[in-house]
């Protein structure tokens, strides 16, 4: 059998962080049943040259087609002045559209070798390992009516809308929930159900799909602002949290600064199973961007694209035991001292790209 990944390197760090993923799927080539088929293909700026639009229809076939794409980043000051339509990120919007990635994954892990370079103190981060589930297609971002109007008194109203219907609450929860299984088995939603008529609906909906499907996992609530400040408090409280777009957005950013570096973190995004083959549409990216101020000079930080790829392993393809392996290799790399620039400590032995890369395909 084979197993499809379609790459978009994109722009910027983006195919130097993607050239050490490759290495890594050549090396488990090596052994033929892995199968990796790989293709690659062109987003954002580097689209926009080629073809004039932030992703081809030819490579946005390609990506519905795949069993998984691996993207890298896009952006940068060259397309800055590129129409609308045409920008870098839209490639990226298109994406997660048209394959209907409703499910952000934003893990928080922190390495033991890292846990000093984290803003907490060390003991509140040690061994952290949390996962925040967040609904990506619905809520306030996307709610109508959004827009502003004119009150005619030299006022304006400006107006977002946040709407979730059941089936949406339903679809997360049970991403959540699923998770949870794979990990410690226990979910806190959060919504703020004291002030929010979308809150106290989320509430009912991931408390019936739990007493239906998942009684099995320990689940909690919690107000979505207490919720950011345990995250801070006593972050080991948590494994997987399941929350709305926009409560969602805010404490991801907030737990990504529980581990150190933009360079270490990966997530990925999962769309609904398919109906006959049940596999879900999967994409796995970084959390950091083209890094323009860093790109060409062969330093920037291969790990949050490697876990991302750890990621793919885990989800698209339930190789478990690879993808531990993947990120147990990211951790002996760590705890031997060896570092890119963003990460590096007194002491340590700063590498560039191509050698963090090497070095954790040799663990
Ligand atoms: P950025 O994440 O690209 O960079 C922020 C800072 O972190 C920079 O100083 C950069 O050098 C550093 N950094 C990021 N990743 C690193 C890595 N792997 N290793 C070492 N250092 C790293 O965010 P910024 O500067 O706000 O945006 C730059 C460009 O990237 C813009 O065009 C922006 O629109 C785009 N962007 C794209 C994203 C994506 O493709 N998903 C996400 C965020 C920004
Ligand atoms: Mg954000």
């Amino acid at each position: 059998s084979t197993r499809t990944l379609f790459l978009l390197p994109g722009d910027g760090i983006g195919p130097e962080a993607m050239a050490e993923v490759v290495k890594i799927i050549d090396h488990m080539n090596t052994d033929a049943a892995a199968g990796f088929v790989t293709d690659t293909g062109l987003v954002g700026g580097s689209a926009y040259d080629a073809h004039g639009a932030a992703i081809s229809d030819a490579d946005m076939a390609k990506a519905m087609a795949a069993d998984a794409v691996l993207f890298g980043a896009v952006g940068g000051p060259k397309w800055d002045d590129v129409p609308y339509e045409a920008r870098p990120e839209a490639g990226l919007l298109r994406l997660r559209k048209d394959m209907q990635l409703f499910a952000n994954l934003r893990p928080a892990i922190c390495y033991p070798a890292l846990s000093a370079a984290s803003s907490l103190k060390p003991e509140l981060v040690e061994g952290l390992d949390i996962l925040i589930v967040r609904e990506l297609t619905g809520g306030v971002y996307f709610g109508e009516p959004k827009e502003i109007i004119d009150l005619g008194n030299g006022q304006k109203r400006g107006i977002d809308t946040q709407v979730y219907d059941t089936y949406e609450i339903e679809r997360i929860a049970g991403v959540a929930f699923e998770l949870a299984r794979t990990r410690s088995n226990r979910v806190c939603s959060m919504e703020k159900r004291n002030v929010m008529k979308s809150g106290v609906l989320w509430n009912q909906v991931v408390t019936a799909t739990h007493k239906d499907k998942y009684s099995d996992v320990q689940l909690d609530h919690m107000l979505a602002d207490a919720g950011g400040m345990q995250l801070v408090r006593q972050p080991k409280q948590f494994d997987v949290i399941v929350t709305d777009n926009l409560f969602g957005d805010m404490l991801s950013d907030v737990a990504s600064m529980l581990t150190g570096s933009l360079g270490m973190l990966p997530s990925a995004s999962l769309g609904a199973p398919d109906a006959t083959t049940g596999k879900r549409k999967a994409m796995y990216e970084p959390v950091h961007g083209s890094a323009p101020d860093i790109a060409g000079r062969g330093i920037a930080n291969p790990i949050a694209m490697i876990a991302s790829f750890a990621m793919c392993l885990r989800y698209s393809f339930n190789m478990i035991a690879e993808a531990n392996r993947l990120e147990k290799a990211i951790a002996n790399v760590l705890d031997q001292g060896i570092r890119t620039g963003d990460i590096m400590a007194p002491g340590a032995r700063q590498v560039g790209t191509t050698e963090m890369g090497d070095a954790i395909l040799a663990e």
